[in-house]
């Protein structure tokens, strides 16, 4: 028996709602791979076209996301099949749902391997520090992590088990509570490490780097990343925002709480890339250094700076805390899925996530027994390791096609009047913006994409 929809239960206030959802929004996407991104594209063009892609592509799809939670009241496909019928649709809304919750759990699966390395490498500097170690030392550490599955099974299972923990209590003291408790204190962190890399490093060339316009480089494929990038910081095309959509009470503004979720996103995003570069520069290391900058150049810098064992600890722990809060959201749509189904929700969260934990092997014998293996070259995907696909597939895949079906679904499928009293809001200009992108700008855009990545060449 599908759970009604009164039945489902609503952060409690407003702030918590903002916090949660802004917590799941922040998270590995900003600091691991937002300043990896944007050094490898070139600094202060990308970011003109990020915030564009920002702007009228992903915030777009993130206010109607919510909107179809807080409609549908219930687990996205569940929430699409009840609009659907109230709608007097044929097409079968659900389906693109199912292909958002494997989305989810594809996103966890590599998420839990990233984590759980930066928990270790988190106690490890509590222990060790870092302090004194050669960079060799740490390519070496790294190398021998990565080289250890039992090891990094071991901590990735460490971090979904506590994932799992959270999820399988109820929304208010699970969910709720760590990401009013997390979100803060994770902004807190940031900015003591932003004022040390402030003192300690080179804070000039890392804002000329981030916001300077002497790279820009404009290439379908950059336009292409600054879009998965914008999906995957904000968290959009998966249904994992659709489900605290549907958390959400009738009381929160949605316009103003989307506005804050992407600006606390945003400034996470940067604020790690002033954390990170001005260190980076100021021991002239090279910036591109690919998703080794987090892993291996930074524990280098900390080894050799002043306090870098205790920046160490805090940067880790940042990471860590990041990555649960929106861990958790990856988690909830299953679980919400399958309570529907009549499963107790522990049951729930620990299945899924184990199921998550099983997939995550693709992603931990990309980095030893099959670094070499590309499961796709036969189909032209040559280079690419299982996590790149599983990392690339759903960033350019299914967060682009689950987003923009979204986009048509409040933009075509449901009446205009409908969508307007259940936001609510009247048509201003804010509103009509906002509809001419879900209608036109954000269909429009992902499919120029798309041809050009099929077509392009
Ligand atoms: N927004 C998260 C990040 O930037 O790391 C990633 C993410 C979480 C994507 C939850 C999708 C999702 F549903």
């Amino acid at each position: 028996m599908a759970i009604t929809r009164k039945e489902l239960p609503n952060f409690t206030s407003r702030m918590a709602f903002i916090l949660v959802t802004a917590g799941a929004a922040v998270g590995l996407g900003n600091v691991w791979g937002f300043p990896y991104v944007a050094g490898k594209n070139g600094g202060g063009g990308f970011m003109l076209i990020y915030l564009l892609a920002l702007a009228f592509v992903a915030t777009p799809v993130l206010m109607a996301e919510l909107l179809l939670g807080r409609m549908g009241r219930a687990s996205p496909p569940t929430a699409l099949k009840n609009l659907q019928i109230e709608a007097g649709r044929k097409e079968p809304w659900p389906v693109i749902m199912w292909v958002g919750l494997m989305g989810t759990i594809l996103i966890l699966s590599f998420y839990m391997v990233i984590a759980g390395q930066a928990i270790f490498y988190g106690f490890e500097a509590m222990t060790e520090s870092f302090h004194g170690w050669t960079p060799e030392d740490i390519i070496a550490f790294d190398a021998a992590y990565k080289s250890d599955i039992l090891l990094m099974a071991f901590w990735s299972a460490v971090f979904v088990g506590l994932t799992a923990l959270i999820v399988s209590s109820n929304i208010t003291t699970g969910i709720e509570l760590a990401g009013k408790w997390l979100t803060p204190i994770l902004f807190v962190l940031l900015v003591i490490i932003v004022i040390y890399a402030g003192i300690y490093g080179d804070m000039p060339a890392a804002l000329n780097f981030l916001f300077g316009f002497d790279h820009l480089v404009l290439t379908p494929g950059v336009l292409l990343e600054a879009v998965g990038q914008a999906f995957f910081t904000i968290s959009v095309g998966v249904g994992a925002i659709m489900m605290y959509g549907a958390y959400m009470g009738n009381n929160v503004n949605l316009p103003k709480a989307v506005m804050w979720i992407v600006l606390m996103d945003l400034g996470v995003a940067i604020l790690a890339g002033l954390a990170i570069f001005p260190l980076v520069f100021g021991e002239g290391v090279d910036a591109s250094a690919g998703p080794g900058l987090i892993f291996i150049t930074l524990p280098i810098i900390f080894a050799k700076i002043t306090g870098g064992g205790v920046v160490a600890v805090l940067f880790f722990m940042l990471l860590a805390f990041a990555a649960i809060t929106s861990s958790i959201s990856l988690l909830s749509p299953t679980v919400a899925r399958l309570e529907e189904a009549g499963w107790k929700r522990p049951h729930a969260a620990w299945a899924m996530s184990f199921a998550a934990f099983v997939l995550s092997f693709l992603t931990i014998f990309s980095f030893n027994i099959w670094s070499d293996y590309y499961p796709l070259a036969v189909l032209g995907f040559d280079g690419l390791t299982a996590f790149a696909l599983v990392r690339e597939g759903v960033s350019n895949v299914i967060l682009p096609v689950v987003g923009v079906t979204c986009a048509l679904i409040v933009g075509w499928g449901i009446k205009k009047e409908r969508v307007k009293a259940a936001l609510p809001m009247q048509e201003t200009v804010l509103f009509k913006v906002w509809y001419f992108c879900l209608r036109y700008i954000v269909p429009i855009a992902i499919s120029a994409l798309f041809l050009n990545a099929i077509f392009g060449g």
